[in-house]
């Protein structure tokens, strides 16, 4: 797929199942996220890969750290992982630096993230971005052995779709653009 087609054709898929990209092709899409632009070239980006039981390990961080209040919460904090075969949590690890804020190393981050997921549906697969409540809670940032002031980007979602491809919606460019000066 051509990279134009690519970007102008994903979409997310909220169900997904194996297979999931080989560990080549998540070397791939990887190199792809590692391609953002970065102001000052600080890397502020980390990404965890977790798969296969590590999945179910996560859920139960998940359910100890959010402290859920009924059996459904925590059912749902439980499974939220099981719904793809592999999951990419990408971490903006913010560095002090006198001319790149949080924000820009936050929006790097997000800029690795959108290139994987466009490398993800060239390669045949599809995926989703998530972040909801465990994306902000401190303690699923330390559980994961980051700080509270690093911020959880993104867990992508990825695998195979279930469902038909949905239709790319019509955007007109007119609604978001226009000339200025
Ligand atoms: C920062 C960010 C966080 C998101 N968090 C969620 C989420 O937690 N749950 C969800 O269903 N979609 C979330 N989305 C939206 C989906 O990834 C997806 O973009 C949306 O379902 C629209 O589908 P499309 O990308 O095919 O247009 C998020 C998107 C972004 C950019």
């Amino acid at each position: 797929m051509d990279a134009i087609t690519a970007l102008q054709t994903r979409t997310a898929s909220p169900r997904l199942v194996e297979p999931a990209p080989s560990a080549n092709e998540l070397d791939t899409i990887l190199k792809a996220g590692l391609r953002a632009p970065d102001h000052g070239m600080l890397r502020p980006w980390r990404f965890l890969i977790v798969a296969g039981d590590a999945r179910a390990k996560l859920g139960q961080l998940f359910a100890v750290q959010m402290e859920p209040q009924t059996e459904e919460q925590t059912k749902k904090l439980l499974n939220a992982p099981l719904r793809a075969p592999l999951i990419i949590i990408a971490v903006a690890e913010i560095q002090d630096h006198p001319k790149v804020p949080a924000v820009e190393q936050i929006c790097a981050t997000a800029a690795a993230v959108q290139n994987m997921s466009v490398a993800i549906h060239a390669l045949g697969y599809s995926s989703i971005w998530r972040t909801g409540a465990p994306a902000f809670h401190t303690g699923v940032k330390e559980a994961l052995g980051f700080n509270a002031r690093d911020e959880i980007v993104a867990f992508l979602y990825i695998g195979t779709p279930t469902l038909a491809d949905r239709p790319v919606p019509e955007n007109a460019v007119a609604d978001y653009v226009k000339e200025w000066g």
